[in-house]
């Protein structure tokens, strides 16, 4: 991209980009047409709470474990609109994922326009089951978009069966793709009221072969589109790693960190607050006892500090619910093994 800017920002953009979208849309179990890239999920929900026309009173709907920067997008929609932001109580503890459709649906109303399902939570991680709930809201006239951020690579996908209005998600999680690499998948009838967070050239530049759609999001600014053009490249590596190619990633990650919180559990003797059912290649459970009831004292809470500082385990502390519970975040990617768990449980008892 420095030695020869031009070539590759402008002359050769299209065939680079291409492929990779291709080779994505492919992995996703969708048209390439109904794809476009963007930066991250944050600028997918952006994108999309930007284009829909709420009016006063309409409701946007979300549940409590959504991810706060996708919480603030609805937010600042609502306001802008004088819409009301209604929020979902999921339990967590969960027994099923039956209680997430009973909650969802008690809190849709006769005003309910849009409504933000996480794909997989981030804080609680679990795998909300999005096919019934997009049904479930679709008859109910509710649009959905899927925030899929942690999905791709973690799941399987088939973006063309699941047809919420819209998905969004990041491949630079679960697939390996450098950071910047993530995608919005649009429903046909949708696209034409999609503009992107970041209007440019596209609106009125059209390349031949592209949907106005693509070309409004394929340019985004003068930035590095290197994650974009290497997103196809990310999934067909990961798809090699293993004889059984991607699905055999995701059981094996699901197996190793299910593995992983039993044997936690065990250790720190707490109870798993979900099944297993519910969990992909990440799982949350409440830190023991002795941690609990301490107030926030920074950005990162000082165990979780410690943890890294002194025994070199990079692992997420969790705040949920009322009262407030602290909980921790296991996840399971190739290059984790089961021994690393036994460290950390050892870790948490000794801190
Ligand atoms: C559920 C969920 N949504 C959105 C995001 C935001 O992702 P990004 O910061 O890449 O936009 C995350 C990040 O972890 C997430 O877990």
């Amino acid at each position: 991209m420095e030695a020869e800017p031009v070539q590759f920002l402008w002359r050769r953009y299209e065939s680079l980009l291409h492929p990779s979208r291709q080779a994505v849309a492919a992995f996703l179990g969708a048209r390439s047409r109904d794809l476009v890239f963007v930066t991250n999920a944050t600028t997918g929900v952006n994108a999309v709470l930007e284009s829909v026309r709420l009016r006063p009173g309409d409701e946007i709907l979300t549940t409590n474990h959504d991810y706060n920067a996708c919480r603030n997008v609805l937010v600042e929609a609502a306001k802008r609109a004088r819409a009301k932001l209604v929020i979902a109580s999921v339990p967590f503890p969960i027994q099923s994922s039956d209680e997430v459709i009973e909650a969802v649906l008690r809190a849709v109303s006769r005003r309910t326009r849009l409504a933000m399902i996480d794909h997989v939570t981030s804080s609680t991680a679990l795998v909300y089951p999005v096919t019934r709930l997009v049904r479930e809201l679709e008859d109910r006239g509710v649009d959905t978009l899927v925030d899929g951020a942690h999905a791709p690579g973690m799941v399987p996908l088939s973006l063309s069966r699941l047809r919420p209005a819209y998905y969004t998600a990041n491949l630079h999680k679960w697939v390996c793709a450098p950071k910047g690499a993530a995608f919005l998948w649009v429903r046909e009838d949708k696209q034409e009221e999609l503009q992107p967070a970041i209007i440019s050239h596209g609106n009125n530049t059209h390349r031949p072969g592209y949907s106005a759609f693509q070309d409004r999001f394929d340019w985004a600014g003068t930035f590095d589109p290197t994650a974009w053009f290497c997103a196809g490249d990310a999934v067909a590596w990961m798809d090699k790693v293993l004889p059984g190619g991607w699905s055999a990633v995701r059981r094996r990650n699901h197996e190793l960190v299910t593995h992983a919180r039993r044997a936690l559990c065990r250790r720190v003797q707490v109870d798993p607050p979900a099944p297993e059912s519910m969990l992909g290649s990440m799982a949350t459970l409440p830190l023991p006892e002795p941690f609990q009831g301490k107030l926030r004292s920074g950005k990162i809470d000082a165990e979780q500090s410690r943890l890294y500082d002194e025994y070199g385990v990079e692992v997420p502390f969790f705040r949920f619910g009322q009262p407030e519970r602290r909980f921790l975040r296991i996840s399971a990617q190739l290059y984790n093994s089961p021994g690393e768990y036994d460290y950390l449980a050892q870790a948490l008892l000794t801190l």
